[in-house]
């Protein structure tokens, strides 16, 4: 376990950096456009059961893997002609489809928790795909958070949640979309979905002639989908419309606040500011009132965020 976290510039020589580091089975925290990821070689067993360490998460939970262009899913998964039409349509950027495994894919079963299944997805960032070009290989990455805690949209996060628990943090500034990746899978051969995020759910009906569904049955519990998730440490309030006595006040809209999600209402700001903004009202110590943000595009996945920072914990 290193004593503490090499912070590596985003350059050609970080990234060479955090390339070799991938190599040697370390861990490496790097940006993609919705929140830091926290890598690992997904064909290494040791690498991926430090990344479960380093985390705390529960083991049963799989993480993505992602690759430098489409053209590698074809190597770990077998691709439904649905499935390329949203990957031709949607990578690189913030869509995590979940794929049936292909034989001899390679890929540790920590990674897909032995399920039959592999999450998988091509980040638009172009430093991210940078790193995955220079490692050459699928990189296995859950959000670099400790887990069940606010998700990471810069180096400093990073460091605030995993400091000396990871070999390196490459710093390339804050995430532009800011909330994780709309992960898309497949019941009975439709499409369902998993997770809101990044993508919203009308771009992608518009792709497959037909809204994702809801999942039928919750096989697999993904972290995200755990009530209560993205928790800050103080109790947060929703749908507020001034601050209660001893409260911060996270805005949106006309809604002002001791911080605001958009002033302008725009929902791809409220979403890129959404985990900063709750980093820094959580240090406050004081509890925290949001503002209402509405349920359309983006809205769904920032409601959907916000809803499992205010659950009951
Ligand atoms: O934007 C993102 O998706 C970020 C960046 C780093 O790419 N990653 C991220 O990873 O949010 P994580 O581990 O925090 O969330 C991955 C989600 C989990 O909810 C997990 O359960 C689900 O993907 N997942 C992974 N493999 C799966 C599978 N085979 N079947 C169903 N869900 C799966
Ligand atoms: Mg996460």
């Amino acid at each position: 376990m290193p004593d503490s976290t090499r912070i590596l510039r985003d350059d050609t020589h970080g990234i060479k950096a955090a390339a070799g580091l991938l190599g040697a089975g370390q861990l490496v925290a790097f940006a993609t456009e919705t929140v830091y990821g926290l890598g690992a070689d997904a064909r290494d067993g040791a690498a991926v059961a430090a990344v479960y360490a380093a985390k705390g998460r529960p083991s049963f939970n799989p993480l993505i893997v992602h690759l430098a262009d489409a053209a590698q899913a074809a190597a770990y998964a077998d691709m439904s002609a649905d499935a390329q039409k949203l990957a031709d349509a949607f990578w690189p950027g913030p869509l995590t489809l979940v794929v049936p495994l292909r034989a001899g894919h390679g890929l540790s079963s920590l990674v897909t928790a032995g399920l039959e299944t592999v999450a998988l997805r091509v980040p638009a960032h172009a430093r991210a795909r940078a790193l995955l070009r220079a490692f050459g290989g699928p990189v296995a990455a859950p959000s670099a958070n400790p887990s069940g805690r606010i998700s990471p949209t810069t180096a400093a996060h990073v460091i605030a949640g995993l400091d000396g628990r990871i070999a390196a943090v490459q710093d390339a500034g804050a995430c532009a979309v800011g909330v994780e990746s709309t992960i898309i899978g497949w019941e009975d051969g439709r499409a369902v979905l998993l997770r809101a995020g990044g993508v919203a759910a009308e771009e992608l009906a518009a792709i497959l002639g037909c809204s994702p569904g809801a999942p039928a049955h919750g096989g697999i519990t993904a972290p995200g989908q755990l009530r209560s998730h993205y928790a800050p440490g103080a109790a947060v309030r929703l749908n507020a419309r001034t601050a209660r006595e001893g409260e911060v006040m996270l805005g949106f809209g006309e809604i002002a606040g001791d911080m605001s999600l958009s002033e302008t209402g725009d929902l791809a700001q409220a979403a890129a500011r959404l985990f900063d903004a709750l980093h820094a009202l959580d240090a406050t110590g004081k509890p925290i009132a949001v503002a209402p943000v509405p349920e359309r595009g983006l809205g769904v996945a920032i409601n959907d965020r916000l809803r499992r920072a205010a659950a009951p914990r």
